[in-house]
């Protein structure tokens, strides 16, 4: 790396760059659009901001998820990937600051740790809040941009569905900022199947734990339930993050 490269690096990682991050994490709102920043405030709730599991917009979802189905999948699931990504970071964060080095054993599965728990917790929590009750209602920009990839709606909820059947974790419609396409992807686990920089606007959980209890081995019905509840008011606040 460069020297000037370096400076503006280390200029940018420490924030002195435009003072452009708040302790949140939140880009300042001065530098979005009012769009873009209401969109963004949702994520002041995230566990990964408060150490807090992020409260649930419902007990459950009548006609697709009971409470039986829900509430250990939120508490246990989620709530144990937040806690073991809190400690994860600590653990780090405590080893770099006191100056006492993991081994490194111990430092390559913390890391590991770390980045698998975090990207547990921001799926889950996209998870739940992508569904409810109300009737689809997709904003023009939303809805050409998927037909423009996909045909039509129903052509992309077919491979939608596709993806989530042959996945094991998660599947996941995302935009990719570097060539503006849409992609419906497969992440077996919490931190594969990436597209770095790509914005999830749909997501769903395809570990058991997700639908077992109401769904048993059904896997397909779940997905078809799940497509017929997605919440497409948080599908166009996501849109407006690209
Ligand atoms: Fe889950």
């Amino acid at each position: 790396m460069s020297k000037s490269s370096r400076r503006k690096f280390l200029l940018t990682s420490s924030g002195a760059m435009a003072g452009s991050f708040l302790s949140s994490g939140l880009l300042k709102a001065d530098t979005l659009t009012q769009e873009k920043a209401e969109a963004l405030e949702n994520f002041s709730q995230s566990g990964l901001v408060t150490g807090q599991k992020k409260p649930m917009k419902y007990d459950s979802i009548p006609g697709f998820l009971s409470a039986e189905q829900i509430a250990p999948h939120f508490n246990a699931h989620y709530g144990g990937a937040l806690r073991g990504y809190l400690a994860a970071d600590d653990k780090l964060q405590s080893s770099i600051i006191n100056n006492q080095p993991l081994d490194s054993s111990a430092f390559g599965a913390t890391q590991r740790a770390r980045t698998t728990k975090s990207n547990s917790v921001v799926l889950h929590e996209l998870y739940f809040e992508g569904m409810g009750t109300n009737p689809c209602n997709l904003e023009s920009e939303v809805r050409n941009a998927i037909e423009k990839r996909f045909g039509t709606l129903d052509k992309w909820a077919v491979d939608f569905a596709a993806c989530a059947k042959a996945s094991s974790g998660w599947a996941l419609l995302a935009f990719h900022p570097v060539n503006g396409k849409l992609y419906n992807v497969i992440s077996d686990a919490h931190a594969t199947g990436v597209n770095w920089m790509a914005t999830p606007l749909v997501v769903i959980d395809m570990y058991e734990h997700a639908y077992y209890v109401d769904y048993k081995n059904k896997k397909t019905d779940y997905i078809e339930k799940f497509i017929q509840h997605i919440d497409c008011q948080v599908v166009n606040e996501r849109y407006k993050l690209i």
